[in-house]
């Protein structure tokens, strides 16, 4: 008798943020420079996907203010911040006309259910990809920054945080998949914004 093929491995399920990231901006100053970065530029009712949005949710809220009214398309792999996002919900429809929340993994991002944004924050880009990622095909960081270009308008703008503590690590550096998604990407470096680097897309 022939020995029984072994059954395929359980899958690993997914790589979810089991923590809560509450507004820290001595630490980790990226979303409160992205709202002063959008007042400067005059950004108003503008589309914006948001990668992180903490359990604060301070860049839905920000936007939402009748003075901005930005809609913010925000992502969080985190149970708990989902939870305030539901509380926040609830008790604010004056906020959630602008601002909605996804849980999920980012490297799991289907083109197809992304409209065209004018701006895209990808200021958490390597630090939370890792091999149960790639257990169940997730994209790279590369592949996900490109996807999101494609969702951006024309002039639009991409933002990244050069303060990340994966920005410039020896192995898998943020700024390392800058670097590639850069050449060829059809866009234009703008610069530093307080603790945050700008790029346009082409017009
Ligand atoms: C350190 S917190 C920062 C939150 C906020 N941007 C801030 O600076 O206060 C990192 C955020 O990234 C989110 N995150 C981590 N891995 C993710 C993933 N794979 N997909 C989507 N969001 C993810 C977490 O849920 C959390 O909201």
């Amino acid at each position: 008798m022939s020995s029984p093929v072994p059954a395929p491995a359980p899958p690993s399920g997914l790589h979810y943020w089991d923590a809560y990231w509450d507004h820290r901006p001595a630490e980790c100053p990226c979303d409160q420079d992205f709202v002063l970065w959008l007042d400067e530029m005059a950004v108003r009712d503008a589309a914006i996907f948001h990668f992180g949005t903490g359990g604060h949710h301070h860049v839905g809220i920000e936007c939402a203010r009748p003075d901005r009214r930005n809609a913010v398309l925000g992502i969080t792999a985190a149970p708990k911040e989902l939870d305030t996002f539901v509380e926040l919900a609830i008790a604010r429809p004056d906020v959630l006309r602008h601002y909605n929340v996804l849980f999920g993994d980012i490297y799991l991002l289907n083109s197809r259910l992304l409209p065209v944004f004018d701006v895209v924050t990808l200021f958490h880009l390597c630090e939370f990809r890792g091999e149960k990622n790639d257990a169940y095909g997730g994209m790279t960081d590369l592949d996900l920054t490109r996807l999101l270009t494609d969702h951006v308008r024309p002039g639009g703008h991409i933002l990244f945080f050069p303060g990340s503590y994966a920005w410039a690590r020896a192995n898998d550096s943020a700024k390392d998949v800058v670097a590639a998604w850069e050449e060829g990407a059809g866009v234009e470096r703008v610069g530093l914004s307080r603790s945050l680097l700008v790029y346009r897309k082409a017009a």
